[in-house]
């Protein structure tokens, strides 16, 4: 195929704009408005961006593409029956209102996470009502410049894990969701709602620990009396203390300072949820399937 034929938009962008917890440097960031465009994204090494909600990225921003997708894999209104294909860059919230609208179950446990579908598989998104992995049937993976269709069962999805496989870009997936009505699905949703009420409004990324087991990270970091301790302007929410805030001009090396502090706090060891570029301990870069077809070439 050649370039022409190509349509991704390429620009480099601060990442701190893309992400929810407005941290990070910048990136050339690969938008891609069909599957022929993610495989030519894809063909050196990249990251992916989902709804930015999960990530800390490093102030000095990363080298490698960062792959998006763009509005043809963002369309709610694909969600028609309780058996559909959903493009992978679909807004969670969208989704969750329009299940709710036409009487379809499955959607409430993850009322509130502010995912886009993708990311919210990759992290197995959810609450202790219900999470993504309840409703997904099969996606379409591309993977090593293919598209392969995986099923469900095989991605190796847990709490907040999945384990897909290595260099793979979620562009769709199959949701199977059960028929109900608008009020039950309502009432569903009040008790998600209800649970978190207490999680503060405040540019975040979420919880930053997995609960470990028998126990939550909120509670912990709480009886550790560590709300409102700061570096810089990374801070310990006081309306839950597994939430990290950025008070406005946080920097990556300030919340991992403020989460190494939590974590030599607090007895029970404590885990990072968060996905981490460019940062000690974080993701590696995800391998361009160009280099290995021409070595194999
Ligand atoms: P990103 O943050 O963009 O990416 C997360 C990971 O997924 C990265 O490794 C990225 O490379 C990968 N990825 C993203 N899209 C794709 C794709 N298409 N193909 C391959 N890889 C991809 N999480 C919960 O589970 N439960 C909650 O209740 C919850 N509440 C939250 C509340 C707030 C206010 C915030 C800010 C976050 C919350 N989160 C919660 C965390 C976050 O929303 C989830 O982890 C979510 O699944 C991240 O999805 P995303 O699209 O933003 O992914
Ligand atoms: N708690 C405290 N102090 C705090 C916060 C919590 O004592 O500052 C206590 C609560 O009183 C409760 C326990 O800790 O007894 C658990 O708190 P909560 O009900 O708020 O739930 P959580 O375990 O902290 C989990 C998920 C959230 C999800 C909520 C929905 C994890 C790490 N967190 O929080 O997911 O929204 O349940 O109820 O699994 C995320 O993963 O990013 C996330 C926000």
């Amino acid at each position: 195929m050649g370039r022409a034929d190509v349509r991704v938009a390429v620009a480099r962008l601060a990442l701190a704009t893309l992400t929810t917890l407005k941290v990070g440097g910048e990136a050339e960031v690969w938008t891609c408005e069909r599957d022929d465009d993610a495989r030519e994204a894809t063909r050196e090494d990249f990251r992916v961006l989902g709804g930015g909600s999960n990530l800390l990225v490093a102030d000095g921003g990363v080298p490698e593409r960062v792959v998006r997708l763009g509005r043809p894999y963002a369309d709610v209104r694909a969600l028609a029956s309780d058996d559909a294909w959903i493009g992978a860059a679909t807004p969670l919230p969208g989704l969750v209102r329009r299940a709710r609208t036409l009487g379809l179950s499955g959607l409430e446990g993850v009322l509130g996470v502010p995912a886009q579908l993708g990311g919210a598989i990759v992290m197995n998104a959810g609450t202790r009502f219900g999470e993504i992995g309840d409703v997904l049937q099969e996606v379409d993976l591309m993977l090593d410049g293919r598209v392969e269709r995986v099923a469900a069962n095989a991605l190796g999805l847990a709490y907040r894990r999945s384990a897909l496989p290595p260099g793979a870009v979620v562009l769709r997936a199959r949701l199977k969701l059960v028929a109900s009505t608008p009020e039950r699905v309502a009432a569903a949703e009040a008790a998600v709602d209800a649970a978190r009420r207490g999680q503060p409004k405040a540019r975040s990324a979420g919880c930053a620990f997995k609960n470990p087991p028998g126990d939550a990270a909120g509670r912990l970091i709480d009886a550790a009396g560590l709300k409102g301790t700061r570096v810089g302007d990374a801070m310990i929410a006081h309306e839950h203390a597994n939430f990290v805030i950025n008070l406005g001009a946080a920097t990556a090396a300030d919340v991992l300072g403020l989460l190494r502090h939590v974590q030599e706090r607090v007895a029970v060891p404590l885990e990072i949820e968060w996905r981490r570029w460019g940062l000690p301990g974080g993701d590696a870069a995800l391998r361009g399937w160009g280099a290995a077809a021409e070595g194999a070439g």
